[in-house]
């Protein structure tokens, strides 16, 4: 997880031009007041009308700034019926799934290529151990809903398939191609699909 705070709460500010350091300035203490410690944006759920039929709400400090120094946060993920929030990873946090409604199938690899899954239902949880390969699937007839909190104000997400294949500048077709064992013409199928130009 993250650095332990230090005082009560620092609630970010933006950084000043030049200024580079981890984590993010505290906004002065005499400025602070009771909403910086509120969030609303998970009231609502983010549209799952798109291809992979998911749709995630970050709710972490650059969402959220009261969470600056407190080493949590958290997002809400919803699924439309056969929705898949996409294989990604978290490299500064775990990360517990609790499920509010609907059912979904939750899972990621160890270091061992060992799989561990399981289908989760509204007042369940299921945890995802910090930098494994994840995902949330709905398995249900409905909607699904989900609220994952994390060990860390910012988890950062490596998302698998955007990150390969949609890489700036691109990862050479020879690099990918060799390292799936597939040929080239997968390759630039696959990233028809993730790069952006
Ligand atoms: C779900 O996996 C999330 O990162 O919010
Ligand atoms: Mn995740």
């Amino acid at each position: 997880g993250d650095p332990e705070p230090v005082q009560d709460f620092c609630v970010a500010a933006p950084r000043g031009d030049g200024e580079a350091f981890p984590g993010l300035p505290c906004k002065p203490a005499s400025t602070v007041v009771s909403d910086d410690f509120f969030f609303a944006a998970h009231a609502r759920g983010a549209s799952t009308d798109n291809p992979t039929g998911s749709g995630v709400t970050p709710g972490n400090v650059e969402a959220f700034p009261g969470l600056n120094t407190l080493g949590l946060s958290l997002n809400r993920v919803d699924l439309a019926p056969g929705g898949v929030n996409p294989l990604h990873s978290h490299p500064r946090s775990a990360e517990l799934v609790h499920v509010e409604d609907g059912e979904m199938l939750v899972g990621f690899v160890s270091t061992e290529g060992k799989f561990y899954s399981k289908v989760v239902r509204a007042g369940e949880s299921f945890v995802i151990p910090r930098g494994m390969m994840h995902f949330q699937y709905n398995v249900g007839a409905g909607a699904a809903r989900a609220m994952t909190v994390f060990n860390s104000q910012l988890p950062g997400v490596v998302l698998a398939a955007q990150s390969l294949f949609g890489a700036e500048p691109e990862i050479p077709d020879a690099v990918l191609a060799k390292s799936f064992q597939v040929d080239a013409e997968i390759i630039k199928l696959l990233k028809s699909k993730f790069r952006k130009g």
